[in-house]
């Protein structure tokens, strides 16, 4: 992934492996949530806030829908989580149901602009765009530093307790936005249409949801599914999954170098020799439509696949696949436990409390794909409310 500043590298950008390890370090701890015990119960203040919205605005009664893009709300909804749990400021876009700072605006010219600049080579700061989101980054991480940074327990606190420098925090604060917010909310908006244009499958996924919270494996509303019990639910774990590879929320190729003394990797069982220097990138979408893995069905959206327990070998190799949806190795994801929290617990709490349908079915969704991120608009929905006696 490029830089957001020149000369200047956050963890994903760093090509020097002796730093990047060291970063890795410094930054695993409060991705993790082991410095940041509060990681889950910010998030759920947030879920419970998504939920909120939709029910106090956009409900659709039998006399009258109304619609809605609920894709937008979950862009509202991944900016406010990593804006508290990154920078432990309170954003605000669900309570306004607005891009209050225009972040997802800004973000979204950035990337526009940087499209076109990458492929000659340059990288460009705008006064508005990423520029504009770096700076407020600044201010905002010179104002908690002013407030004594080291007394919280948040993902800030926990790198400045490692070692990493104001600027660094700033890059490395920018870098969870463009990374994190748009990925996160892709795969949301994603599961959402997967499941509202395969009728049977939402069906059997609010079955599993609405046994769950029979049997007590959730906790009663307002309380949110924890992350354990979510994770513990076979079919919505395989929604998301099947979701999230017909459909990779990021496709950049996120590209390797081939160390000085060159490498000899095992393709197709034969080897080969890889020069030094070489860039080695992936295709996900390709990994994720191979027959050999998936089975001859592979276009098609069937979480029941994930199911077969029978067969694990073929199992394993369609998890080991799913992983690098997140990367791999020691350049895997950092976010993926929070991504997959979340993204679990929004599904999970949409499911529990709305039947959902799509409002546009002939044609459910804009989207646009700038350098590997994709921007969506209009997943419009009607939304009607399952939980009896619910007060907005
Ligand atoms: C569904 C959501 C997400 C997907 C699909 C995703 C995917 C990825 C991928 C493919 C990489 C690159 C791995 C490589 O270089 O080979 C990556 C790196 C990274 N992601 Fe995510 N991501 C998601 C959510 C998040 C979130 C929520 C955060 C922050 C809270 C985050 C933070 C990072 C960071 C810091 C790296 C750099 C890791 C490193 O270079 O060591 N990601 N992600």
């Amino acid at each position: 992934m490029s830089r957001t500043q020149n000369g200047v590298d956050h963890i994903l950008s760093e090509m020097n492996e002796q730093i990047h390890v060291r970063k890795r370090h410094q930054m695993a701890p409060g991705y993790s949530g082991k410095d940041n015990p509060e990681l889950e119960s910010t998030m759920d203040v947030y879920i419970a806030k998504f939920v909120h919205l939709v029910r106090s605005r956009y409900l659709s009664t039998p006399y009258c829908a109304k619609s809605f893009d609920i894709g937008e709300k979950a862009q509202f909804l991944a900016v406010d989580v990593i804006n508290a749990i990154g920078l432990g400021e309170l954003l605000g876009d669900l309570d306004n149901d607005e891009d209050w700072f225009e972040y997802v605006k800004q973000m979204r010219i950035g990337l526009r602009i940087n499209r076109i600049l990458t492929s000659f080579g340059f990288t460009w700061r705008t006064p508005s765009g990423l520029g504009r989101v770096l700076r407020h980054c600044r201010v905002r991480i010179q104002e908690r530093a002013k407030s004594g940074l080291r007394e919280q327990s948040d993902m800030l606190t926990s790198f400045v307790r490692h070692g990493l420098t104001p600027e660094d925090l700033v890059h490395e604060v920018i870098l969870q936005l463009i990374a994190g917010a748009d990925t996160t909310s892709t795969a949301i908006r994603c599961v959402i249409l997967h499941l509202l244009t395969h009728p049977p499958v939402y069906k059997k996924l609010q079955d599993e949801v609405d046994a769950a919270v029979a049997a007590g494996k959730a906790p009663t509303p307002p309380r949110i599914i924890t992350a354990a019990e979510a994770k513990s639910l076979p079919y919505l774990q395989a929604c998301i999954k099947e979701s999230m590879r017909i459909h990779p929320p990021i496709t950049s190729t996120f590209p390797k170098r081939v160390p000085d003394s060159g490498n000899t990797v095992i393709v197709d069982g034969k080897s080969v020799f890889l020069p030094p220097g070489t860039n080695v990138g992936y295709s996900v979408y390709a990994l994720h439509r191979d027959r050999r893995t998936y089975g001859e069905d592979v276009d098609e959206f069937r979480p029941e696949c994930w199911l077969l327990g029978k067969d694990q070998a073929r199992l394993s190799a369609m998890n080991k696949t799913h992983d690098t949806t997140f990367g791999y190795g020691r350049y895997q994801c950092l976010g993926k436990p929070i991504a997959e929290m979340e993204i679990s617990k929004a599904i999970f709490e949409l499911m529990r409390n709305f039947d959902l349908s799509l409002a546009r079915p002939e044609n459910p969704w804009k989207q646009e794909n700038v350098l590997g991120l994709f921007f969506h608009e209009d997943l419009l929905v009607h939304a009607v409310d399952r939980v009896q006696g619910a007060t907005a």
